[in-house]
């Protein structure tokens, strides 16, 4: 599998410099019910706007219905390769409650996601956020009621070489440097004032 470790100035955890959004999965390798469960429970503990707990998760595993009608509402191009991954998750967002509209609802589910996420990496998987799907169909698919929106689709796997891409492009990008704006651009004192 294709590793690339996140070019640090100071030291990070692993599971931070070692997460990244691969393409290339292993099509015949399974994620567990027991990961995938974990991976459901990183995502339930993570923080929200006073505790409102706006995250919501559909778990399509490969092979099933739900993972299949996920499938069907994300762009071909992403189709092309979450094919090879075990898992389909698409998060939703509760925008209001019997309160109201819910603050930074979708805040909440990138939180959740991102806890998701780093869960795959520590149990040697990798998952990857696509914005790349009709979220109109996947509301109609799922019937969801009117105040919850799909925000975001996670597929998990286990990683594989860039070669099961076959396309020598695919392969190239797959293995292509990852990058970042410099820290002085990123940690500020303020406007355009790096505060390292
Ligand atoms: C909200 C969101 C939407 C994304 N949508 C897609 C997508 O539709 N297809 C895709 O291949 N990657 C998608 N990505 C992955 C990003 O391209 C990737 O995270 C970014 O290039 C940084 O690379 P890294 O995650 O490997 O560090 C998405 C990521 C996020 C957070």
């Amino acid at each position: 599998m294709q590793r690339k470790r996140a070019a640090t100035s100071a030291d990070v955890h692993e599971l931070i410099a070692q997460r990244w959004s691969p393409r290339a999965f292993d099509a015949d390798a399974k994620v567990t019910e027991e990961q995938l469960r974990a991976l459901l429970e990183a995502a339930r503990w993570a923080p929200s706007f006073g505790n409102t707990q706006p995250a919501r998760f559909l778990v399509g595993r490969k092979g099933d219905a739900v993972f299949d009608r996920i499938f069907g509402t994300l762009t071909k191009r992403n189709q092309s390769w979450v094919r090879r991954t075990g898992a389909l998750l698409a998060g939703l967002a509760v925008t209001s409650n019997e309160k109201g509209d819910i603050p930074y609802a979708e805040y909440g589910v990138a939180l959740a996601a991102q806890n998701l996420v780093l869960q795959a990496v520590a149990a040697g998987l990798a998952g990857h956020q696509m914005a790349g799907f009709d979220a109109d169909a996947l509301h109609r698919e799922f019937a969801l009621p009117e105040h919850v929106r799909p925000v975001v689709t996670i597929a998990v796997g286990v990683p594989a070489d860039a070669e099961v891409l076959g396309e020598q492009r695919l392969v190239d990008r797959e293995r292509s440097e990852r990058s970042r704006l410099p820290l002085a651009e990123f940690a500020l004192a303020g406007w355009d004032v790096p505060a390292f």
